[in-house]
């Protein structure tokens, strides 16, 4: 048990409950620390408002509760200090699908997206599904820290330049972009006239006491006008099953450029997605508080343990529940194998455009965790 009573150490057998998470390796002992959701029971008031609204029994179409809508803006507000109107919110059901509404909403066919990578692997897949062309813009490495190129972003722009999708915090290198790298990110969009496309899903997952989340649309009015932010409750409550995500678009005529992106393709969100959205964002601060403090004890016992791998390293967590371990050092040729058949799970580099790292997903009872560290130490030698 944990503070006040939520157990995040408990182990819930997620087995048979077509996890995607756990199916992928059903019936062979591997620890499953890939996808990004996490081993944990959602806040007790978020089951309930569930339990309440299914008790209901009538299910049909269903629009967003104006009282959802009051408890994002007070959320929002409360946290960044960001005012956000009710009619600047589109509800959408999933972030991926407003990564690509907002590629197909931003220029024309042949119009060109930049993305900072390594990075969540649809940032790269949505400018080609939608007939524009992404451009990669590798983030910098050094010290152990990533950072921004800021030259190397101003290398890639090009007058067909349209719409930057950023990451932020970052998934997978776990960096909560400062004021200043947002600054200098609002001036190069002004600079170019690019709409911002920030998703900004693990905003509610910063680990560190010393930083904080600012959102990209609050940096100036000159910004918040040409900004897409993408936000849900979905990972910080561990509710990504549900598909209740939104974006804020304070301008009108990028919202209409959005919502007319949109088309009649993407569907409505699911009424239960709308209950748990607003018992997590009304009533699951203090749970929420707790899992970033059993989250940060993940996050140094991976540090530590891996630490102690030869020829590994890994960048410091400053937001979400994954760490990007570097393992060049080995020259291990296919990283996800060799870790699978040692009996743990994890995401590989490449698919997040650079090969040579893994991603490991620290969402878990810290048992389970250190299993799959003790394992990996193993079979590392
Ligand atoms: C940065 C980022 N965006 C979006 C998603 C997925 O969002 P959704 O499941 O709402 O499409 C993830 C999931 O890992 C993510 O890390």
């Amino acid at each position: 048990m944990t503070g006040s009573g939520f157990d995040f150490d408990e182990i819930i057998d997620r087995r048979g409950s077509s996890s995607e998470k756990w199916e992928k390796y059903r019936g062979r002992d591997i620890i499953p620390l890939w996808v990004a959701d996490m081993d944990f029971r959602s806040p007790p008031a978020v089951i309930q408002a569930l339990h309440e609204r299914v008790s209901h029994g009538v299910f049909g179409y269903t629009s967003a509760p104006e009282s959802l809508v009051e408890a994002v803006i007070d959320t929002l507000q409360a946290e960044f200090g960001w005012e956000v109107r009710g009619e600047w919110i589109t509800w959408l059901p999933g972030l991926v699908t407003g990564l690509n509404v907002a590629c197909r909403a931003v220029g024309e066919p042949g119009d060109e997206v930049i993305t900072f990578t390594p990075v969540y692997p649809p940032f790269m897949s949505a400018p080609p599904l939608s007939g524009r062309k992404v451009v990669q813009v590798p983030l910098a490495y050094a010290d152990g820290r990533w950072g921004l190129d800021l030259e190397a972003l101003e290398r890639a722009v090009t007058p067909r330049t349209r719409l930057l999708l950023l990451c932020s915090p970052h998934n997978p290198v776990g960096r909560v972009w400062s004021e200043s790298e947002l600054s200098a990110l609002a001036q190069f969009a002004e600079r170019h006239d690019l709409v911002l496309c920030s998703d900004e899903i693990h905003a509610g997952l910063v680990l560190d006491q010393a930083v904080r989340h600012i959102p990209i649309a609050t940096i100036s009015p000159e910004t918040d006008r040409r900004t897409i932010t993408l936000l849900a409750p979905s990972k910080t409550f561990n509710v990504p099953g549900l598909g209740c995500s939104f974006a804020v678009i304070s301008d009108a005529t990028l919202r209409r450029a959005f919502r007319a992106g949109m088309g009649r393709i993407v569907p409505h969100v699911n009424l239960l997605g709308f209950t748990a959205a607003e018992a997590a964002y009304r009533y699951g601060e203090p749970w929420r508080q707790e899992l970033l403090a059993y989250l940060r004890g993940n996050r140094d016992l991976v540090a530590q343990e891996v630490g102690k791998m030869p020829g590994l390293s890994v960048a410091h967590v400053e937001a979400t529940y994954l760490s990007w371990i570097d393992l060049r050092g080995r020259g291990i040729e296919d990283p996800v194998r060799f870790f699978e058949e040692a009996g743990v799970g994890l995401s590989g580099g490449a698919d997040f455009g650079l090969p040579g790292f893994v991603r490991l997903n620290f969402g878990c009872p810290r048992a389970l965790l250190s299993e799959a560290l003790r394992r990996m130490r193993v079979a590392l030698g």
